[in-house]
């Protein structure tokens, strides 16, 4: 291991460069005139897991982004771990908040920003270069690897689960590992055991056929600004809980010992709240802040638009008003049936006086594993290696809906051990990755190869 490790010392200063290429390209997956760079990018990883030293690589078509596929399998009766990441990125939009271009990865204060720095592009490319310090030194690796990278993860994934279903065979594994997620805080490495699930919804409303003079109208009909906000405001009473008939029925309540275990982790609402600029925390009553972000279900508006928005004043009734709404979803909750209990919801309490129209985007499902999974038990000797500290065991408010996918298609355990942090601006501007967690990260990911290899499967 010693040589590998001191490969990757030795190349430091190479990775940062050759990840700035990577991060070069804007592959939005969400802006249809970014096609081709989507593609670009997915041509690049492939074209890097060859130079690297992986084989049979491939970029698979779907009905979509390709799916980047990469193996090394010269390690007979060892384990096999099925690598999954994306290339895709969310859009850079609002583009004057950045210091510098989101497209041209700029080093500050020991960060590398760009967009997907850090979501995912920067975590993919430390176990690139794990994999490429193993190949270089010893010629092989010390595990079987398969390696997809998808290109759809920020608009939900919507080809990915047949992708998965139509490729079992050549997917086969022992675990999968993944780098999409943040650590708990600087300096505090941790795994995560899990993920929110999600529904994702627009709702539209019309009042009129044209948007009309608020003068001669204001009085007669109702204004689909006004009922859309009276809806969303009803979707929660005061204590923050939501108001869907059923929408708690299946929701797996915390455990006295997780709530134990997360009440004496280093947190500290008043810096999490001065870090953000939030002037005062809300949130479901009875719960703490991790509490409720990592564990408990909510409903947010994601978007809303009605109306006049420009500059002065303008006197009109919009004819339209418009909401993204999404409900985060933590185990048991079934994402269809909590989406069906909206839509009916939503139906059912839009009054008689608009049009309303409901449609269902993307979405996905919660997951969680125990932690005395050998794999994870591996991960967390490789992190404290990489990191010198051994991590602490967390959930995450995010989703990355794939993961259920590959237990329930695949039967396969994951290992979450992302390198970002809390404030690392995941699709927002200024969007940075720690450059010495990535370093570490290369380290640890190298490790825990290493460390997989000695378990019996
Ligand atoms: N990297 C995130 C997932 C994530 C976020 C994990 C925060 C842990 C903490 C991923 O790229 C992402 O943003 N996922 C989407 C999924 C959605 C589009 C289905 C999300 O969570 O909004
Ligand atoms: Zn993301």
């Amino acid at each position: 291991m010693n040589n590998v490790i001191d490969f990757i010392q030795v190349n430091r200063d190479r990775y940062l460069d050759e990840l700035k290429a990577l991060l070069a390209i804007p592959s939005i997956s969400a802006l249809p005139e970014h096609t081709g760079d989507v593609r670009r990018c997915a041509e690049w990883c492939g074209d890097e897991m060859g130079r690297i030293g992986l084989q049979n690589v491939e970029l698979i078509e779907t009905p979509g982004n390709p799916v980047v596929y990469g193996d090394w399998l010269g390690a007979p009766g060892a384990p096999t771990i099925l690598f999954y990441g994306h290339y895709d990125v969310q859009p850079v939009d609002p583009l004057n908040l950045w210091e510098s271009p989101p497209f041209e990865a700029t080093i500050r204060d020991g960060e590398i920003f760009a967009r997907g720095s850090a979501d995912d592009k920067g975590q993919v490319f430390m176990h690139l270069k794990a994999i490429e310090a193993h190949l270089k030194q010893n010629g092989r690796l010390p595990v079987n690897m398969k390696l997809i990278l998808e290109g759809e993860e920020e608009v939900g994934s919507a080809n990915l689960d047949d992708f998965i279903r139509a490729n079992k065979s050549r997917l086969a594994a022992d675990v999968v590992v993944i780098s999409d997620s943040a650590m708990f805080a600087r300096g505090v490495p941790s795994i995560c055991y899990g993920l929110r699930g999600l529904v994702y919804f627009q709702v539209d409303l019309r009042g009129s056929s044209t948007d009309l003079h608020s003068g001669s109208f204001g009085g007669a009909l109702a204004n689909p600004a006004f009922v859309l906000a009276q809806m969303i405001a009803q979707m929660k009473d005061r204590s923050g809980r939501i108001r869907i008939p059923g929408f708690y029925d299946d929701v797996r309540e915390l455990t006295a010992e997780e709530r134990a275990a997360w009440a004496s982790l280093p947190f500290n609402e008043k810096t999490y709240r001065k870090d953000f600029g939030i002037p005062k925390l809300a949130g479901e009553t009875g719960y703490t802040t991790l509490e409720r972000t990592w564990a408990r279900p909510t409903l947010e508006v994601n978007g809303l638009l009605s109306g006049f928005t420009g500059e002065g004043a303008k006197t009109v009734l919009p004819a339209v008003s418009m909401a993204k709404i999404s409900m985060r979803l933590v185990p048991d909750q079934d994402p269809n049936k909590i989406a069906d209990l909206f839509q009916k919801y939503v139906e059912e309490n839009a009054p008689k006086t608009v049009e309303v129209k409901v449609t269902r985007m993307h979405g996905g499902k919660p997951w969680m594993t125990s932690f005395d999974n050998p794999f994870v038990q591996a991960a967390g000797r490789a992190i404290e290696k990489g990191f010198g500290r051994a991590p602490i065991f967390t959930r995450e408010g995010g989703s990355i809906p794939v993961v259920s996918t590959f237990q329930e298609e695949l039967g396969l355990p994951s290992v979450l051990f992302g390198v970002g942090l809390p404030d690392e601006n995941a699709h927002a501007p200024n969007e940075k990755l720690d450059v010495g967690n990535f370093h570490n990260g290369i380290i640890a990911s190298a490790i825990l190869y290493d460390e997989v290899s000695r378990l019996k499967v």
